[in-house]
């Protein structure tokens, strides 16, 4: 039988064009995405959660623990990987780039016999490659009927 897995990193607190959020737009589209597929949630989370709450601040951090290609040692296991035969990764774009922890997951599992599907947010350079997904992240924050719809759209053609 087919099991998927939702795998995400997002981040509450201050973000940019939203506020103050208590849920990370990232967050919201994985769980969009848990819904339509029946898929298992697991958040990537650190164990030394230093990340500041405050926009400025916080990108500041990333741009430092992404010139030192950091890998945060993140909370827990999944269990049962094997089980899984589809997994997506949901990130916020972080400098063009997926933020250090979730290169710290992909590196602690082997995910090569898997489909394997990215999905981001972002607030303007969402480029992702074919099959992958990215939406901004005040639409996952603030328009929840256009997010489901465009998660949906995604999931129907892959
Ligand atoms: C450290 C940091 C770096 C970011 N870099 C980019 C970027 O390069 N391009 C972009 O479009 N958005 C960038 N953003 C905006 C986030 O991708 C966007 O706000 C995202 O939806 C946040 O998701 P989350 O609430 O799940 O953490 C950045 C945000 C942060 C905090």
């Amino acid at each position: 039988m087919s099991k998927t897995l939702i795998a995400y990193f997002s981040r509450t607190g201050e973000q940019y064009s939203v506020g103050n959020i208590t849920k990370g737009n990232t967050a919201i589209v994985a769980e969009i995405i848990a819904e339509k597929t029946g898929g298992d949630l697991f958040e990537i989370k650190v164990v030394n959660d230093n990340y500041p709450n405050e926009y400025t601040p916080l990108i500041q951090f990333a741009k430092k623990e992404k010139q030192e290609n950091a890998r945060p040692e993140i909370i827990g296991e999944v269990s049962n990987i094997e089980d899984y035969d589809t997994v997506f990764i949901g990130y916020p774009n972080w400098w063009a780039e997926m933020p250090m922890p979730v290169y710290t997951f992909l590196e602690k599992y082997n995910l090569s016999s898997k489909k394997v599907y990215k999905f981001c947010t972002h607030e303007g350079s969402g480029g992702v490659h074919a099959d992958d997904f990215a939406l901004y992240g005040h639409i996952a924050q603030n328009d929840r009927q256009q997010a489901e719809k465009k998660v949906s759209e995604w999931i129907d053609n892959i």
